[in-house]
């Protein structure tokens, strides 16, 4: 495994983070496909021998269980003090009142439950999972700061948001001398490359680090375009993401791999870990075999020919994800 610096910080993660999303209690939240914590175990135990340091968790993810699973597993299987922990915070936990959002109350209350879950007193990158546009930003930014004051964060991330939004919030902080965002969690990949706009230049620009979630486009771009798995089937927000025109990028992304000889998932990532910006693509792995192509795609380098026929057929795609 290969290790870099989160943007511009001192903290050290792998070049492969392993989304956590696919772990959790299936009949809660919304996410029927996840699997259970005794399918999950092996998997989090493996991306640990492998190197990976990175794990990224949201509360929101299956009703707070994913936080639960993954905290019993590196309990077990590692060591905090060498584990980098991300999860988040503005989905809704409850309904009604304060049950969501990024108010300085929802913040306060969420990373409790989200310590108190994962079994740790301390989350290494607390990441807003999207803009609050009903919370003054100072708000939000003070009681992040507060919490890395609290010794409860180490360090703050966002996620998906307009690049001026991202901007807003981090030129807040800096005016009033709050702790500033580290890393951009951002929709990124083969088929969804609107961010290359606005808010990768303006991570490279301001030292951010860049952490594409769904990487393998949720797994389209591992298989033929017509294949459909147990997740896909169910995976709703998924199916709102990607349109029939990306079939010719994934026909290339498999010329590719079968003139390599690899697996398409290695090529698709191989591409993004080309990216100057990207420091760790999150990839969802709900095989062993998904942990495996991963690790290879860090040493599979592509060339420049290569990467511009992966990026030719590419079609604008209106902005989606936020
Ligand atoms: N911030 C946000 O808003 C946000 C949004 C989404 C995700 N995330 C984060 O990003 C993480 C990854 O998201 P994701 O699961 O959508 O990422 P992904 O890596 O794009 O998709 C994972 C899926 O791709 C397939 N796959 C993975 N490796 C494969 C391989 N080597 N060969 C064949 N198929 C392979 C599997 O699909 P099948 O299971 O269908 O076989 C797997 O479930 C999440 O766990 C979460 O931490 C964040």
């Amino acid at each position: 495994m290969q290790y870099v610096k989160l943007g511009s910080t001192g903290l050290d993660v792998s070049r492969i983070c392993l989304g956590c999303m696919t772990y959790g209690v299936p009949d809660r939240g919304t996410h029927e496909w996840t699997l259970d914590e005794d399918a999950s175990r092996p998997l989090i135990q493996r991306a640990l021998e492998a190197g990976v340091n990175f794990f990224d968790t949201a509360d929101v993810y299956s009703d707070g269980t994913s936080e639960e699973i993954v905290g019993r597993a590196l309990a077990d299987f590692g060591r905090r003090d060498e584990i980098v922990l991300a999860t988040k915070v503005h989905g809704r936990m409850r309904p009604g009142p304060n049950g969501g959002g990024l108010s300085r109350k929802a913040i306060m209350t969420g990373i409790d439950h989200s310590l108190r879950r994962l079994g740790t007193d301390y989350v290494d990158l607390y990441q807003i999972h999207r803009w609050d546009p009903y919370t003054p930003v100072e708000e939000t930014m003070e009681a992040l700061h507060d919490l890395v004051r609290a010794g409860k964060v180490r360090y703050l991330g966002a996620s998906s948001m307009y690049a001026w939004q991202f901007s807003k919030a981090q030129y807040t902080a800096e005016r009033h001398g709050w702790t500033k965002f580290v890393s951009m969690q951002n929709h990124y990949n083969l088929l969804y490359r609107e961010e290359e706009r606005e808010m990768l230049p303006l991570c490279a620009d301001q030292g951010v680090g860049v952490l594409p979630w769904s990487p393998l486009a949720r797994g389209r771009l591992t298989r033929d375009w017509d294949t459909t798995t147990e997740r896909s089937s169910h995976d709703a927000f998924g199916g709102t993401l990607y349109q029939d025109g990306d079939r010719a990028v994934v026909e290339a992304v498999t010329r590719i791999a079968e003139e390599r000889g690899v697996p398409r998932a290695q090529v698709a990532l191989a591409w993004l870990l080309r990216q100057d910006t990207v420091t760790a693509p999150i990839v969802g792995a709900s095989r062993a075999g998904h942990l495996d192509d991963a690790v290879a795609a860090v040493a599979l380098e592509l060339s420049d020919k290569e990467t511009e026929e992966l990026q030719r057929p590419y079609a604008p795609h209106p902005v989606s994800g936020h």
